[in-house]
């Protein structure tokens, strides 16, 4: 497992945008998994500005959204994705876990054709999306109770007086491994040691990054 340092943020970003614009200019049903959070903006940054490349073929599916949360939150991740990305393109459709799709969501994934591109950031507890320490290897779509470390990492983007989440939709592992390829991008230093020890330690449900070890095509990104 080789952890690939980035000297800079963008130029990490530029890695995963062109090989995106690859795939959706090379196939002509392109699936895309995407996650929100800081890491992966650059990388929408840049798809936005591509204006010669067009999304009209591509089905999304985002990795996790809050539970009780209206999309039109500025912290919903229905809304994060329009802001940053699906406003700029056209997409044939873009899907995100939900109440009424929970039980659905990997049967979905799979009558695609299954996912060609997933990018991923990682929690500082370890988690993928929001699978979360305990999450097994075969969890499916669900909901799932936040912890403590995550609700307190995402308490920085809400209003001090405002309710903070505490339970969310989530892509379940075996999705995420099922992924043809993925980018498991780190940005910032406070990211390495989880990150090492999600690469380089033992495979185990306590850092559910840990299972990405054995996944055939992954690509892990890091940058300070
Ligand atoms: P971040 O979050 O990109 O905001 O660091 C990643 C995650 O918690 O999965």
């Amino acid at each position: 497992m080789e952890i690939k340092e980035f000297k800079s943020y963008n130029t990490m970003c530029q890695l995963v945008a062109s090989n995106i614009r690859d795939c959706v200019k090379r196939y002509s049903n392109p699936v895309l998994g995407l996650a929100t959070g800081s890491t992966p903006i650059g990388v929408y940054e840049l798809l936005s500005k591509m204006r010669n490349t067009h999304f009209n073929n591509t089905i999304t599916f985002n990795l996790d959204e809050y539970r009780g949360i209206n999309h039109n939150h500025r912290q919903s991740y229905h809304y994060f994705m329009r802001k940053h990305l699906f406003q700029y393109h056209n997409f044939q459709k873009n899907h995100f876990p939900n109440q009424s799709n929970l039980h659905k969501y990997d049967t979905m994934i799979k009558n695609t054709g299954g996912i060609d591109i997933q990018i991923l950031g990682i929690g500082t507890n370890g988690h993928i999306a929001f699978n979360e320490p305990g999450s097994s290897r075969h969890s499916a779509t669900r909901i799932v109770d936040l912890t403590e470390n995550t609700i307190n990492d995402n308490s920085r983007f809400f209003d001090p007086l405002e309710p903070i989440p505490i339970q969310a939709f989530t892509m379940g592992m075996s999705s995420i491994m099922d992924a043809k390829k993925i980018y498991l991008m780190a940005n910032g230093k406070h990211k390495k040691d989880i990150l090492e020890q999600a690469m380089y330690g033992d495979i185990t449900e306590d850092i559910p990054a840990s299972f990405l070890q054995k996944h055939k095509n992954v690509e892990v990104l890091y940058c300070d």
